[in-house]
């Protein structure tokens, strides 16, 4: 994946302006870093289904990690989860001062936008993209579960509401990088909703490993504020670490059935990126 860090280096927010910190901000985040977990489930598919349209593809999978970054800064806002550390770095939003890191994140959303309109793919696959993106990370999709997440702070969740909300705030972009890559590849139907229904199960194992991470890592180890779910419907609040675990390995272990159900060509392509997550549960593993 150095081909997408190379074009995310190569294409950061660029808005030359008398305004001494602006550009520096909209930037910051992307080049701190991440797993790029989301802009790598959207490449493997292309490269593995049509190795041409990569490059094509590379706009849109940085207008992912540009969405997922600015929901990022916001999350660390002290209106929301009030957190000093992201990504190994200090938060935009303390190294700066809360407009800046409110603007940046606007700016990243509505830029992502902009990088799949104007990438070099065909008209009707722009648009499937630029909604599919929108209905999974907006209003009905991570807004949402940001929204139910802040608002019952304190508040105890059932278990159904708990994967209710992590399926909005995190599952839904997980599953739509996995479609928008089957887009662009040009898969059938059947195949991109078979890809993004997998994915929303992958994010909600994704999240219930998140939950567990803010429990048991360090900020050094996590690269961000942790130890800070005690007043949030996290997985581990509710069923506490051990029960966490068990439901993350049940999880795993159905996600590895439905995988091995998928052609071979997608499983070695996304193996190398989810078999961590898919594995987990195995003994030793
Ligand atoms: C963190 O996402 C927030 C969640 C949705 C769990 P990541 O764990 O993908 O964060 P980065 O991109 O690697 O920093
Ligand atoms: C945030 O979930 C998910 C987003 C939509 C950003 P968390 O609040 O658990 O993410 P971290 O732990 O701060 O990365
Ligand atoms: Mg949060
Ligand atoms: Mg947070
Ligand atoms: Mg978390």
């Amino acid at each position: 994946m150095q081909r997408f860090e190379q074009y995310l280096s190569a294409n950061l927010p660029n808005v030359p302006s008398f305004h001494p910190l602006y550009e520096e901000a909209l930037g910051a985040m992307l080049l701190a870093g991440g797993k790029r977990f989301r802009p790598q489930l959207l490449l493997r598919i292309v490269e593995a289904y049509e190795p041409m349209l990569f490059d094509s593809a590379l706009p849109v999978a940085l207008a992912l990690e540009m969405f997922h970054t600015y929901s990022l800064i916001h999350d660390d806002l002290p209106a929301m989860d009030d957190a000093d550390l992201r990504r190994g770095h200090t938060t935009l939003h303390k190294r700066f001062d809360e407009v800046t890191a409110i603007l940046a994140g606007d700016a990243l959303n509505t830029d992502a936008f902009y990088l799949i309109a104007t990438a070099p793919l065909r008209e009707d696959i722009r648009i499937k993209l630029v909604e599919i993106l929108a209905k999974n990370g907006g209003g009905s999709g991570m807004v949402l579960g940001q929204a139910i997440d802040c608002h019952f702070e304190n508040k105890p969740l059932t278990l159904e509401q708990i994967k209710m909300l992590h399926t909005n705030k995190t599952a839904k972009l997980i599953a739509a990088s996995l479609m928008m890559g089957a887009v662009i590849a040009a898969l059938p139907r059947e195949s991109q909703q078979a890809l993004y229904d997998f994915g929303l199960d992958l994010g909600l194992l994704f999240q219930i490993q998140d939950d567990i991470i803010d429990e048991t890592q360090s900020e050094e180890e996590a690269g961000k504020t942790t130890g800070n779910d005690g007043e949030k419907n996290s997985f581990v609040t509710l069923l506490g670490l051990e029960g966490s675990m068990e439901e993350a390995e049940s999880l795993a272990a159905a996600l590895e059935a439905r995988f091995a159900t998928f052609e071979p060509k997608l499983q070695e392509a996304l193996e190398p990126l989810i078999g961590t997550y898919l594995y987990r549960h195995r003994e030793g593993a």
